[in-house]
């Protein structure tokens, strides 16, 4: 039985939420892999609508086991307050579990991630500000917190101790800011254990009993590919992997065990925060898309940068993360336009160039190349079947098939899970 990994495939909010709500109906387990907070995965079903930041989307699927991998960095507040608002909702949270070895986002990675923005001036990258970048780069620099720490007080006491005094030097040397009192913190991360411990578990074991009893189980991946800290526009980009590769780091299995990976693309591109994107539509069209799918942030309400989809950072994508299949989402967004573009190559300078380059600075001189085609101008959203797809549609998406070298399995053509075109089978 298969194991499927979901992974963004441009720049994050590609509607992973929503595919993994879908996909989750058939899987028994799902984890989540990477990030922490900073994403926001809408999904629309039948309890209603949710904004989802750390809680696998798998939640609603009544049999479905849900695990926050070790590769999620965890803010115990946001995580309680999500739990909470799904009980008060009617769902059921009992089979949610939590990596013992995931980090914890403290308040002094809040603090960081804020001053650091400011420090960076007009080279800020535009985090969510919800301290992922200073939680991830602590985890590397052996300085993290574990959940697994919350279940031992006075482990906990000890880390807190030496890496408090530590950070309050850097919070007021550095920055001139207020140190954190470590018995606040302390407190309130006790707390926080007592709540979360039902939850805290050593997962690995829990996911190696699932593939031993052959469960189909999903990896669901935060942001997206172009925002990975190797292959995405670095500096601009988050702190942990959102790769296909991310995937088995993130949640504790072998990659050998991953059958299927499915890259989620949006039918055109947003990005939101800096860096470059060499699609970004500034004029008329950028904002009909950002009104029409009202591309604003889930986390900060930022309204989202808007543009042609780019097939040249899609192809990108599809080589690191070795793509068996793509979902295409938001279809039904460019209902209304006569004619739409796809970026097949880059001009720069006078060289046009058909490869993704490594450095953001080079990105930001790249002008897109575009292949037009026409637009449908009929509305999709009610379409459940690929043949009743109007034909201008069906050759946009056999274009983006073939440009993207990967086979399209799921069209998305709104919100509620059953404005969905299955082309494939998945499981
Ligand atoms: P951070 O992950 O908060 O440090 O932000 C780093 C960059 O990643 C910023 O450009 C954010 O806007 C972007 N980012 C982080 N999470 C998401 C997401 O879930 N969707 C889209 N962009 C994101």
């Amino acid at each position: 039985m298969p194991v499927i990994a979901v992974i963004g495939a441009q720049w994050g909010d590609e509607g992973k939420g929503k595919i993994v709500d879908l996909l989750a109906e058939e899987a028994e387990v799902v984890i989540r892999f990477s990030g922490g907070d900073n994403a926001g995965h809408t999904v629309v079903n039948r309890y209603g609508e949710f904004k989802l930041h750390l809680v696998p989307a798998g939640i609603f699927s009544p049999l479905t086991t849900c695990i926050i991998g070790n590769g999620v960095v965890i803010n115990p507040k946001v995580l309680l307050e999500e739990i909470d608002q799904l009980n008060q909702r009617g769902v059921d949270t009992s089979r949610l579990f939590i990596s013992d070895r995931a980090h914890l986002v403290m308040p002094y990675h809040l603090l960081l991630d804020g001053l650091e923005e400011e420090a960076r001036g007009g080279k800020a990258i535009g985090t969510t500000r919800k301290g992922i970048g200073p939680a991830f780069a602590d985890k590397t620099a052996r300085l993290g917190i574990r959940t697994g720490d919350l279940l031992d007080r006075e482990v906990l006491r000890e880390r807190l101790h030496f890496i408090l005094s530590y950070k309050n030097t850097i919070l007021t040397k550095v920055y001139g800011a207020d140190p954190l009192s470590e018995d606040e913190v302390y407190a309130q991360y006790c707390q926080y254990g007592e709540k979360l411990s039902p939850y805290i578990r050593e997962t690995t074991a829990m996911i190696e009993e699932a593939l031993e009893q052959k469960k189909r189980i999903l990896l669901e991946g935060a942001q997206g590919t172009l925002l990975d800290p190797d292959f995405g526009t670095y500096p601009y980009t988050t702190s942990s992997s959102p790769l296909a590769g991310g995937s088995c780091l993130g949640a504790g299995l072998g990659p050998t065990k991953v059958d299927q990976i499915l890259g989620v693309f949006k039918a055109y591109c947003t990005r939101v925060g800096g860096g470059p994107m060499p699609t970004e539509l500034k004029d008329e069209i950028g904002n009909l898309i950002r009104e029409r799918a009202h591309e604003f942030g889930t986390t900060t309400g930022r309204p989202r940068r808007c543009g042609w989809f780019d097939a040249v950072a899609a192809k990108f994508s599809t080589r690191i993360n070795g793509f068996t299949q793509a979902a295409i989402t938001r279809l039904d967004v460019l209902d209304t336009l006569p004619t739409l573009k796809i970026c097949v190559s880059y001009k720069l300078g006078e060289e046009v160039i058909s490869q993704f380059p490594s450095s953001a600075a080079v990105l930001e001189q790249c002008q897109p190349v575009y292949e037009e085609l026409p637009g449908w101008q009929a509305p999709t959203s009610h379409i459940q079947n690929y043949e009743q797809l109007p034909p201008q549609a069906r050759q946009y998406l056999s274009r983006l098939e073939e440009l993207i070298s990967c086979p399209i399995s799921i069209i998305s053509v709104g919100m509620r899970r059953e404005q969905t075109i299955r082309k494939r089978p998945i499981f």
